[in-house]
């Protein structure tokens, strides 16, 4: 593979509100750099970065990183998608999901790409721990590890094959899920039954650097009052990024039992799942 991997200029865009996603996106960087392969990144969990034009196209392959919200990959993701012509170029694209619901993302995501004109040639999940944690809950803590980096590893040598043309083989299809859009639509309006109110802080302890609303990808919040308005996506960027951590949200720790009957699993079958390739 090596030679005419040399050669090969691979883009990573991603989005990462608390850093699971930049995780394994580094991972893959470096695996790319070892073999000598160029590779840019592209963090667009920023809303400028986002609004600004992207070259796609001088790029000879992409793989896009995303977190799983609400079993899909985030709406401004999904948006920011939307811009981008492919004109038939190869692609993949990985998720770092809390251990839910992760089918329909992939589904989607093919769908969605395909329409925007990529070949998308392969996917994965891997397993990150739930940003929701910071509020109270115990989904896959001190994710991705170890485990789930040597998957990227492989996932990372696999789409190369594929992106090179030393495999063939096309990406199969993925089940279509039960449900219709419209009802996936209005699950992500779940997320704010729980999380009633949004990141505020202690104002005592603030030393006003105005990061939080620096980083904030969807410009709701405002650091001199202190707390997100309504375009709030709950993306705890701010929180996971707060110099003092004194942003917070309510605690939603007494809904994690429950959060475990609806899909049926237990703490320790939650904790056992491992990262996943697609080809
Ligand atoms: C609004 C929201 C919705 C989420 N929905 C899901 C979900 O449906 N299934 C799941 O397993 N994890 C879900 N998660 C957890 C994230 O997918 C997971 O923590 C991810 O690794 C976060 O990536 P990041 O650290 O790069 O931001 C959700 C997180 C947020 C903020």
């Amino acid at each position: 593979m090596r030679d005419k991997a040399k050669n090969m200029s691979i883009l990573i865009p991603f989005f990462s509100a608390t850093g699971n996603t930049k995780k394994v996106a580094n991972v893959i960087k470096k695996k790319l750099d070892d073999s000598n392969i160029s590779v840019t990144m592209l963090d667009i969990t920023s809303y400028s970065r986002r609004e600004e034009d992207i070259f796609i196209n001088q790029y000879d392959a992409v793989i896009f990183g995303f977190p799983i919200y609400s079993m899909r990959a985030p709406r401004v993701c999904r948006e920011w998608l939307e811009t981008l012509d492919g004109k038939g170029m190869k692609c993949s694209v990985f998720f770092t999901y809390g251990g839910f619901g992760k089918d329909p993302a992939h589904y989607f995501m093919k769908e969605l790409l395909e329409k925007q004109n990529f070949e998308l040639i392969s996917t994965a999940e891997f397993l990150g721990a739930h940003t929701f944690n910071r509020s109270g809950w115990k989904a896959v803590v001190n994710r991705p590890n170890e485990s789930d980096f040597k998957i990227a590893r492989d996932y990372t040598m696999k789409t190369m094959e594929r992106f090179l043309g030393n495999d063939l083989n096309k990406l199969g299809e993925f089940e279509k899920p039960i449900y219709k859009k419209s009802q996936f639509d209005q699950a992500e309006k779940y997320r704010f039954s729980l999380i009633r109110q949004l990141p505020t802080r202690n104002l005592k302890n603030c030393s006003m650097c105005g990061l939080c609303e620096k980083l904030c990808p969807v410009n709701a919040m405002d650091a001199s009052i202190g707390t997100a308005n309504n375009r709030c996506i709950a993306c705890f960027r701010c929180i996971a990024n707060c110099p003092e951590g004194i942003l917070h949200t309510n605690d939603i720790s007494g809904s994690w039992n429950k959060k475990l009957e609806t899909h049926r699993m237990t703490q320790e079958e939650v904790e056992s799942l491992e990262s996943k390739i697609y080809l």
